[in-house]
């Protein structure tokens, strides 16, 4: 029986690829959107996405043992209440994180051999480049990037609304540093009518989402393009950095650090951050703290509570307050040390 067990659990644990491999095709070619409302037969599906029929039915077979779609005997394809979250327009679409998922980061994660003999990327040693410098090179999937990082984000968004309301509606300006689509500024927006917000990204990333603000907010936002390597703008009440720091190194995450801290005058920074407990981590942050090490840059490692404010005190920074939000997320609202 024991013996039974573990190849069982041998067996499963190697085929969840095959699974999630299927879940991102499905994403990529947007079986959800087709189907939409309706019950469609496999044959008219494959026919409008100009794919194999039985290795299409094959592939839906495959998710829907975790309760993506319904397939009758008929071959008649239906949403369920998972595979709607891979519709576009689905309010928590989640439909291009997995295609970034299943794609650059399961690409990436060829690396992971590499990197556990070395600690270094095993995305860079795969693609040969960072994954921003991938990003540079690749427009179409660098689109694909905003907007996984937007779907990722969104419950983030609504969460740092309600928990940081006070300091919201103490400000005037806010601004977003590696705010990529600008998610969490559109969601702050929404709540509080009298903030106006700025997104400061790269280039490009400014470039593709200014089309793609919102109609209710887009008047009080604007995109200003920089690299926090260098400077940012400097005036703004509160500085929000999410998800920035866990991609780099202690040093370039020092740097970006430095560089926030040069610009605030009597501003606050609000950091959100995937934060390592040691003795209560979610399966989610497992399974992140590794992901940092194999697909951001060489040396990142996950951080404690302790390694990220020894970074922050070492930029000058104090922390007023550190949050856990249900996203698993740790929030820090920072002041400058010399200002307190
Ligand atoms: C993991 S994403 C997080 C995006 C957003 N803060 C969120 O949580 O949804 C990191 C962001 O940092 C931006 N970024 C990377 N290098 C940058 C640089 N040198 N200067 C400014 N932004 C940069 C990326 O383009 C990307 O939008």
């Amino acid at each position: 029986m024991k013996t039974m067990d573990s190849i069982g659990k041998i067996s499963e644990i190697m085929m969840m690829p095959l699974a999630a491999k299927s879940l991102n095709v499905a994403a990529e070619l947007g079986v959800a959107d087709i189907i939409n409302q309706n019950a469609v037969h496999i044959d008219i599906l494959s026919e409008s996405m100009a794919v194999d029929k039985v290795i299409l039915l094959n592939l839906l077979k495959v998710i829907s043992l975790f309760g993506f779609f319904t397939i009758d005997n008929d071959g008649f394809v239906t949403n369920s209440d998972y595979s709607m979250f891979l519709m576009t327009n689905h309010p928590q679409s989640m439909r291009h994180f997995c295609r970034l998922f299943g794609h650059e980061y399961y690409n990436g994660y060829d690396g992971l051999l590499y990197t556990t003999k070395t600690t270094n990327s095993g995305f860079k040693h795969i693609y040969n480049k960072t994954l921003y410098d991938y990003l540079d090179h690749t427009p179409d999937r660098a689109l694909v990037y905003d907007l996984a990082m937007r779907d990722f984000s969104r419950p983030v968004g609504k969460e740092i609304t309600k928990t940081f309301a006070t300091m919201f509606s103490d400000s005037k300006k806010i601004i977003d540093i590696g705010g990529g689509s600008g998610v969490i500024t559109i969601e702050v927006l929404k709540q509080f009518d009298h903030l106006t917000g700025c997104i400061f990204d790269r280039d490009d990333v400014c470039t593709r989402n200014k089309d793609h603000l919102p109609e209710s907010v887009k008047d009080r936002i604007t995109l200003h393009p920089g690299d926090f390597f260098d400077s940012v703008p400097s005036g703004y009440d509160v500085y929000i950095l999410k998800n920035v720091l866990h991609n780099w190194n202690d040093q370039s995450s020092s740097t970006i650090l430095k560089t926030i801290s040069r610009s605030i005058v009597n501003g606050r920074l609000l950091i959100v951050e995937p934060i390592v407990t040691k003795q209560d981590d979610s399966p989610r942050l497992i399974f992140n703290a590794l992901f940092q090490s194999v697909i951001c840059e060489d040396g990142t490692h996950p951080r404690d509570t302790s390694d990220i404010e020894s970074l922050l005190n070492d930029a000058g920074f104090t922390v007023v307050r550190a949050e856990k939000l249900l996203t698993g997320h740790t929030a820090f609202e920072l002041v400058k040390s010399t200002s307190m």
